[in-house]
């Protein structure tokens, strides 16, 4: 049997915070060595919505450094910039001259992403979720570690390889999702009833990776609860549930574990003094790693080129593939 191949995106379009790391980040760097893994930074998708140029340009630089200061290693993994390898760009368009507009209708992230639109919409935004497919299935990819909210995503992918491979000829691996138990959701400490997210605004909706321990106990110790005193997780209440969920992804455990651990908290105020401490000490690394990478940004640079490099030939492979079924050229 070949080794599985692991692939996944991020957009560098604000401060990586604890969803993006506890969702997707930590299942990446811990399965390195059980597969051929290749991580993408989607400047390509990050430009659906508006973007300042010159400010794309540093967050494509600080995602990758916080990549590789949460663990993602060269040696083990190719790590690229999504707008350097051009077969991303050109596999989408076959793909979307095989999806349907009333697939592409039922995507719920459109829906909402569009409604945060003030002005216009972008086609682009429409046409996201084909992208990504063309990202996954570039790479013969069978595994995708993502949080939750990239489900329906990955579904679409499948559907859109299947329905290729059935009227073209087999060209694609059909991806499974990876989605972790504990962690897959983060909610807004702010808010727990929306997603935590990289553009939400407001400085206690989340906590970012490279926070420094006094403002993750700012943003942990504010963040809002529900009345009662009940550590318990319950749809009802998903202040504490949110922090229950934070503390188990953080710990590696599930959230009847940390229900059980907090059974004689006193309150919430408790749990989110734990939480802080934990928090603090699993970024503390992450956060160290980062000052020294910065300090040295030619590096990345060149490990981005060299990731670019290597996933190359695969890409043009499967996308000369994909002409040479359809009748192109
Ligand atoms: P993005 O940049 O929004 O998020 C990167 C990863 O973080 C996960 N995530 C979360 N997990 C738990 N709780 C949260 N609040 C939370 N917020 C984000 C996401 O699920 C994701 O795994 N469309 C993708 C990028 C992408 C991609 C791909 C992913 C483009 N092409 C191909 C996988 C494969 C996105 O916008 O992720």
């Amino acid at each position: 049997m070949s080794r599985p191949v692991v692939f996944s995106g991020i957009q560098p379009t604000g401060a990586i915070h604890i969803g993006n790391y506890f969702g997707a980040i930590k299942q990446w760097v811990a399965g390195q060595d059980d597969a051929e893994n290749i991580f993408c930074l989607v400047d390509m998708h990050a430009l659906t919505v508006p973007q300042e140029p010159e400010a794309l340009r540093g967050q494509i630089l600080e995602t990758a450094t916080v990549l590789l200061a949460a663990g993602i290693d060269p040696a083990k993994s190719r790590l690229f910039v999504q707008s350097h390898v051009r077969e991303h760009g050109e596999l989408a368009w076959y793909l979307s001259c095989v999806a349907s507009m009333g697939q592409m209708q039922r995507m719920t992230q459109f829906k909402e992403k569009s409604e945060s639109q003030r002005g216009e919409v972008r086609v682009g935004l429409f046409t996201y979720p084909i992208l990504m497919a063309a990202d996954i299935l570039l790479y013969r990819t069978t595994q995708v570690p993502v949080g939750d909210d990239q489900r329906q995503h990955i579904e679409l992918t499948r559907d859109l390889a299947q329905r290729f491979n059935a009227t073209y000829g087999e060209a694609f691996v059909l991806p499974e999702p990876a989605i972790p138990k504990a962690g897959a959701r983060i909610m807004g400490l702010d808010d727990p009833t929306k997603k935590m997210s990289k553009s939400a605004p407001g400085s206690y909706h989340a906590v970012r990776v490279l926070d420094s321990p006094d403002v993750i106990k700012k943003t942990v110790m504010a963040a809002q609860t529900d009345s009662g005193r009940d550590v318990r997780a319950d749809p009802a209440r998903p202040g504490v549930t949110n922090l229950l969920a934070i503390y188990a992804a953080a710990t590696g455990t599930t959230i009847e574990a940390a229900e059980a651990h907090f059974a004689d908290a006193r309150g919430y105020g408790d749990v989110k003094k734990e939480l802080v401490d934990i928090l603090v000490e699993t970024l503390r690394p992450l956060r160290e790693r980062y000052a020294e990478l910065s300090a040295v940004p030619g590096t990345v640079h060149a490990l981005l080129a060299q990731g670019a490099r290597a996933v190359r030939p695969t890409a043009r492979d499967t996308v000369d593939t994909v002409k040479r079924a359809m009748g192109a050229g």
